[in-house]
């Protein structure tokens, strides 16, 4: 029997502008992000007549609720299949956690079973899919550094081929994104055209590999809301801090902080004095490099 497998990586935000809000109720963004090698694996394959999955972490629903359930339906539906598949998730990226866990299985679930069928579906097709899935989903079809703007399905992969290292703190509780997009203020001062200045200068500080560049301008409109929300995360920046990072930011919409280092050496040692400094035993601490789209 035919299997697909793929690696799901998680993502962090390098720089997130929030331009406004949308008449559909959501938030007009200007974001970059990065894959990340910590990451969730999933295998498909074809079987019965319906959509089954199994995951490791029994917690996990696996209901129609969870994404690649849900993307497995609007695919078997768009490819105009009349068959049924089982799916296995080995899930490693925290639940619930800013990193795009759940966005990164749903759309390599998409690309899996394009893969398993022979490729009915065009890249279009799937990227239509992929944003009825969820906003941040279309950016795991390429992955690797995109600038994505709208709600954050439309992107615009940026060639780049270095990696940098990330030293991740999960608080080991999830917080709900719609949860941290409510709490944003709503007197947005960041005018589109200074953000794409902005925007610019992070993506300079990233090709230029500069460390202290880009601590200095990465940003994230999602941080204080998710600070609010979960006070204790202010707490867990500074240790990264003092740790030896040179920044600490909120992933996405929390709660991981993450910190960055050009070697890894250096991130192993930020992340081993951080949980020094940390004595909360349900944190978990991860060190990791930028996931290129080669799948490397
Ligand atoms: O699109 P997705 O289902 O991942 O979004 C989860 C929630 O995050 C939405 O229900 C919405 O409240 C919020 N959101 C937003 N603006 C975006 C993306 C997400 O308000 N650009």
């Amino acid at each position: 029997m035919k299997k697909v497998e793929r690696i799901c990586p998680a993502k962090v935000n390098l720089f997130l502008k929030i331009l406004g809000t949308r008449p559909d109720g959501y938030h007009e963004l200007l974001t970059l992000m990065q894959t990340i090698d910590l990451a969730d694996s999933i295998e498909v394959w074809e079987e019965g007549s319906s959509v089954e999955m199994q995951c490791d972490q029994k917690a996990l629903p696996t209901s129609d609720l969870n994404l690649m359930v849900k993307a497995a339906w609007f695919f078997l539906t768009k490819a105009r299949l009349k068959t049924g598949v089982r799916m296995r998730l080995v899930k490693r990226v925290p639940v619930a956690a800013g990193l795009g866990g759940g966005s990164s299985d749903g759309a390599h679930t998409l690309l899996a079973l394009n893969e398993l069928f022979g490729h009915p579906l065009s890249a279009g097709d799937l990227w239509e899919l992929a944003a009825r899935l969820g906003s941040d989903v279309p950016f795991f079809l390429t992955g690797g550094l995109a600038v994505c703007r709208g709600r954050g399905e439309i992107v615009e992969p940026v060639a780049y081929n270095e990696k940098w290292c990330f030293v991740l703190i999960n608080p080991g509780v999830p917080l709900s994104t719609r949860s941290v997009y409510e709490a944003v203020n709503p007197i947005i001062d960041s005018r589109l055209t200074a953000s794409e200045d902005l925007l610019r200068i992070v993506l300079g500080a990233v090709q230029e590999k500069d460390c202290q560049k880009l601590s200095q301008v990465l940003c994230n409109d999602l941080e204080a809301p998710a600070i609010q929300k979960m006070p204790r995360l202010a707490e867990i920046k500074r240790a990264l801090r003092e740790a030896g990072s040179a920044g600490a930011w909120v992933a996405g919409s929390g709660p991981t902080i993450f910190g960055i280092a050009a070697k890894e050496d250096q991130a192993r040692e930020i992340s081993q004095k951080a949980q020094n400094l940390l004595s909360n035993k349900s944190y978990r601490f991860y060190v990791a490099k930028s996931f290129l789209p080669s799948g490397k």
